[in-house]
């Protein structure tokens, strides 16, 4: 490092020295275009190429911690509540009577999700950065064993069955679930999910798991996306169903409603494939909630009503009489009552057409909401007194959580935890990032497409006149800082102009999004670290051998006979390290029959691995996809040597980035 410090600028003086016999500019822009393998390159900036350690850049920089409350377990009394906080390594322990903060516990690994043993004696944590699941003793609030399970872990299920103590894990970033036993503490199976599954709940006979996932999943670029509720037996640790539910998103939240035989799981109703010219008409996205029977019937209905959306519906619990759900809706600072008797009646009467038709109907959710709890700033997760009487909120962004009383839905107090840390730009721009209220009704915030920072997985329509016919697919934020220009055409400098006017424009219609704001946004898109791909146990080992044969062939300078590739199709050319972007329009054959233009802003590959579907209009559902079906005459690299064990080496190395 230190060396190419010295060397460049010694470089650059020869090189301008050499340039300056032809006159400098020119010598300069041979090398661009010599380097860029573009033979028409327009002068751009030394920094395309020579970028910055990623050290340099805001996400890789020590940054503030906040007490920001995750999931929660409250005690088979109803007296202790515990909550998880993601942000500080800790696992609190509040006194519910005096709404006050008793123990902390240190908990490595980022706890996240948390669920408590029938006695209330150990408490088990989700840990999502580390992939692991920790067990609490609650009497000394200490750690006393540990496991680790798939990529990032988001919530924790505990329950007996016939076989013995079991929790249920979904592993949000291995795409699968972790059945394990408790005593002995191991992992049992794991077992293929949708895509993110995100939140779990147990039936209380134990009999039945059921996981809401997180992302919808396109078949094909045009069809209507799916996903699933993913049902599977806690003592077998065997998948026994599948439940598809249609155009539902962004599922955060799922619960048992015992009474009736329901599951319940919060969703974002998307229709990602209406040009986005239609948010004035609601068309874009709304939330509702998926009914899911025992038989498998599932219905959808709507939390929104016809001129007030609810946007971002995550924690989701059920009263123990059936009588009651209620959601948070981390957009719009809201927890809805949802009266389960009167839901239940609608159900009964209606006909088979009238169920599927409910999302669309916002005129319906007046038949069953009963109460709308205005709450502190993006409350995610929801905990339940056993017996029901005391509801308890997680408002994120606040460092508290709001406790209600559940027969006047009035608010008891809060439970402090920290101070919401306002001095912190980051923790601003969280707070415009999660809120819907710069959008047209409140119908979406940013983290409704990009949620946690990242992809949700689909194509948008921004501003094609027909369904689906100018796709785009969603770009992740994580790791963005200093890849721009933005936009897959690149057409956007900075942050700051890519999220305000145009899409005040595009996407809010409505007004644009105040000057102080749009920076604290910008700090926070800055701040997101790359999406990890690997499971944590690998982070920082060496390669393994496929993955090395992959990585020379990304920056392969010839072909496995010696032919050599050109410098302009060389992987390493476009996808240039330490970014892996030359932050250029190239054009890769890649073209497809709407779109109006051959080049492309080459995309960065940090965290590529999770960013699925893949090229701009999001046509190729796996990275092989790009070179088997997508890719055209070596136009995207030279891939016509390749066997495909090499293809499978190169995705392997594509994955670690
Ligand atoms: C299109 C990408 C690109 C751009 C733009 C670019 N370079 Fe380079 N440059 C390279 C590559 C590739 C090398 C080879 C060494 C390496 O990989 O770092 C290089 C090497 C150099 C060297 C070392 C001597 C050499 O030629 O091997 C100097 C000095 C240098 N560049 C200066 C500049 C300056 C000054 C600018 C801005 C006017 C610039 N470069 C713009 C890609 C680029
Ligand atoms: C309706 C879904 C949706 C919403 C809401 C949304 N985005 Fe995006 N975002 C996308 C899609 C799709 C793209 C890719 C579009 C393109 O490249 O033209 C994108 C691209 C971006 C990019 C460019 C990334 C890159 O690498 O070029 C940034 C930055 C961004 N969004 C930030 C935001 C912010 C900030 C908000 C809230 C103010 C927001 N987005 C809301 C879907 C959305
Ligand atoms: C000439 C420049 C260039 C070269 C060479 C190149 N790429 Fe690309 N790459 C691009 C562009 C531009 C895109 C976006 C194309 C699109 O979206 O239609 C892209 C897209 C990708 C994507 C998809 C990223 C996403 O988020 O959708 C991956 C992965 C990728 N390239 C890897 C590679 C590998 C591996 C090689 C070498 C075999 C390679 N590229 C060679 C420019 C290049």
């Amino acid at each position: 490092m230190k060396l190419k410090r010295v060397l460049l600028p010694a470089s650059l003086l020869a090189l301008v020295g050499t340039g300056a016999t032809f006159g400098g500019f020119t010598g300069l822009r041979a090398h661009e275009r010599l380097r860029s393998g573009l033979p028409k390159l327009a002068l751009v900036s030394c920094t395309h190429c020579h970028q910055r350690s990623l050290k340099t850049l805001p996400w890789a920089k020590p940054r503030r911690h906040h007490d920001a409350p995750d999931g929660m377990a409250v005690s088979p009394d109803g007296k202790t509540l515990f909550i998880a906080l993601n942000d500080r390594d800790e696992v609190v322990e509040a006194d519910v009577a005096s709404l006050s903060v008793k123990r902390r516990a240190k908990v490595p690994g980022g706890p996240f999700g948390l669920a408590l043993d029938t006695a209330g004696k150990r408490l088990f944590v989700a840990c999502r950065n580390q992939d692991t699941v920790s067990v609490i003793d609650t009497a000394g609030l200490k750690v006393v064993a540990s496991i680790s399970v798939g990529i990032r872990p988001t919530d924790i299920a505990y329950c007996q069955t016939p076989s013995g103590e079991r929790l249920v894990v979904p592993n949000s970033g291995s795409n699968d679930i972790s059945v394990l036993s408790v005593l002995p503490l191991l992992e049992l199976t794991r077992s293929a999910a949708g895509r993110e599954p995100y939140a779990v709940s147990v039936s209380t006979d134990g009999r039945r798991a059921h996981i809401a996932n997180r992302m919808a999943v396109h078949d094909q670029v045009l069809s209507q996306p799916a996903s699933e509720v993913t049902v599977l037996d806690p003592s077998t640790g065997h998948i026994v169903n599948r439940v598809e539910l249609p155009s539902a998103h962004m599922a955060e939240g799922v619960t048992e409603v015992p009474a009736r035989g329901w599951v319940l799981s919060s969703m974002i109703r998307v229709r990602n494939l209406v040009p986005i010219t239609q948010v004035k008409d609601g068309w874009v996205m709304s939330t509702g909630i998926a009914i899911t029977r025992e038989d498998g019937e599932a219905t959808q209905i709507p939390l929104d009503e016809a001129n007030a959306y609810f946007s971002d519906p995550s924690g989701i619990v059920a009263s123990p009489d059936g009588k009651r759900a209620y959601v948070a809706s981390g957009g719009a600072d809201v927890v809805t009552v949802l009266d389960l008797d009167r839901l239940g009646a609608w159900l009964a009467r209606s006909g088979e057409p009238e169920r599927s038709d409910a999302i669309e109907n916002m005129a319906l959710s007046y038949r069953y909401v009963s109460a709308r709890i205005p709450t502190g700033r993006n409350p995610q997760h929801l905990a339940l007194s056993p017996d029901g009487s005391r509801l308890f909120v997680s408002e994120r962004l606040d460092d508290r959580v709001l406790v209600v009383d559940t027969s006047s839905l009035k608010p008891v107090g809060r439970i402090v935890l920290g101070n919401g840390g306002l001095d912190d730009p980051v923790r601003l721009g969280e707070r415009v990032f999660t809120n819907s209220r710069y959008t047209f009704q409140g119908q979406f915030s940013c983290r409704s497409c990009h949620p946690d920072g990242h992809v949700d997985g689909l194509s948008y329509d921004f501003d094609g006149a027909g369904v689906g016919d100018n796709l785009l697919a969603n770009r992740s934020l994580c790791g963005v800082a200093g890849t721009e220009p933005f936009k897959w055409n690149g057409k956007n400098p900075t942050l700051q102009y890519q999220d305000g006017p145009r899409f005040a424009r595009v996407l809010m219609r409505t007004d644009q999004i105040p000057e102080p704001q749009l920076d604290q946004l910008a700090t926070f898109i800055t701040h997101l670290p790359p999406t990890r791909t690997l499971p944590w146990s690998r982070v920082g080992q060496p390669l393994t051998p496929s993955e090395e044969r992959g990585r020379k062939l990304f920056f392969a300078t010839q072909r496995t006979d010696g032919t050599p590739i050109p410098v302009g199709r060389q992987c390493q050319t476009c996808h240039r390290p330490p970014l892996f972007t030359d932050r250029l329009l190239t054009s890769v054959g890649t073209r497809g029959a709407q779109d109006t233009t051959d080049v492309f802003d080459t995309p960065h590959l940090i965290g590529v691995g999770a960013m699925a579907p893949y090229l701009h209009d999001g046509r190729a559902k796996t990275l092989e996809e790009i070179w088997t079906t997508y890719q055209r005459d070596d136009l995207h690299g030279v891939s016509s040597y390749w066997s495909k064990q090499q293809l499978n080496d190169l995705v392997e190395y594509l994955k670690t980035i």
